[in-house]
């Protein structure tokens, strides 16, 4: 079957496009035929139609990114991140507020059948049991009333900004994503560890025993090729009935500690 994935001719909006998944993700849609503008703090992979230097920690920059993009959008990758090791106000700006501005900004130039992905991560699974504080964070119309929010709740933001961030990610997609599917799909997947430039951080955080603990049903790390993929077709037109929905793509973890077969407590550090 030909274009297998219909990424032929499609315009594409990939962030993270520099390193690690999202790099791998713009390369894979670059070799499906797909027109890809790359955003990023650093030059985007090689291959991208256009490559847009942007921090996703300033609205004004992302609006000009969009403009500067133009034209019509099938597709948006979110896949930049900050790691666990950054203070946790800016990694709710960036992974969260930044993206869905992003997201927000693009929607009017998303044709009916496009779709938004986003990298959240396993860190973010308890989205559920938090919704009633994290409804707060999704109706705080826009990135200023975002931060105020943020502000005001410095406790939860800074105590564990990753996983924080990551929830919010999960409850805007289920929660917007509802809101959208008749129009444009939204979900995210979530990964659990992957050799990218960002797991050095992850183990600096919770200690080389933790992950040396953590257990791996697959029986290793994921590599960022396996991410891109999930992500790629999650994001595709075959994925037509899929929306609103965090994906897990961490090797079988969810499973285990879902039945009880993995004991999380058991693993966390004194
Ligand atoms: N590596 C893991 O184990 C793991 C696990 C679960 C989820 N994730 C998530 O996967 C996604 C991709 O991360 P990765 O592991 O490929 O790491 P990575 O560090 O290789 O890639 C992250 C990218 O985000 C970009 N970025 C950072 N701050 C930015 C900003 N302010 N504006 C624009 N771009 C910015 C970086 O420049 C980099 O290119 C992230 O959202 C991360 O949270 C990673």
């Amino acid at each position: 079957m030909d274009d297998l994935l219909q990424y032929r001719d499609k315009r594409v909006v990939v962030t993270g496009a520099a390193s690690g998944m999202g790099a791998c993700t713009a390369s894979l849609l670059v070799d499906l035929g797909a027109e890809v503008h790359g955003l990023d703090v650093r030059p985007s992979v090689e291959g991208v139609a256009t490559s847009h230097v942007c921090d996703l920690g300033d609205p004004a920059a992302i609006d000009a990114t969009v403009a500067a993009i133009g034209g019509r959008v099938d597709s948006l990758f979110n896949c930049a991140g900050l790691p666990t090791t950054a203070p946790g106000q800016q990694i709710v700006r960036v992974n969260f507020l930044g993206h869905r501005h992003l997201t927000e900004a693009l929607l009017p130039s998303m044709p009916a059948g496009s779709s938004v992905g986003f990298i959240s991560s396993a860190a973010g699974m308890g989205w559920q049991g938090n919704f009633e504080l994290l409804r707060g964070l999704l109706e705080a119309d826009g990135f200023e009333a975002g931060s105020r929010w943020c502000e005001e709740h410095d406790d939860v933001v800074s105590a564990n900004g990753y996983g924080f961030s990551k929830e919010a990610i999960n409850g805007y997609v289920a929660w917007r994503g509802f809101q959208l599917a008749s129009t444009v799909r939204v979900n995210s997947i979530m990964p659990g560890p992957t050799d990218t430039p960002m797991m050095p951080s992850f183990v600096e955080m919770m200690g080389e025993d933790f992950f040396e603990r953590f257990p791996k049903p697959v029986g290793r790390n994921s590599v960022p090729e396996e991410q891109a993929w999930s992500i790629v077709m999650l994001n595709s037109p075959r994925s037509s009935y899929t929306a609103a929905t965090n994906v897990f793509t961490d090797g079988g973890f969810s499973g285990g500690l879902f039945t009880g077969s993995i004991d999380f407590a058991a693993l966390m550090p004194e």
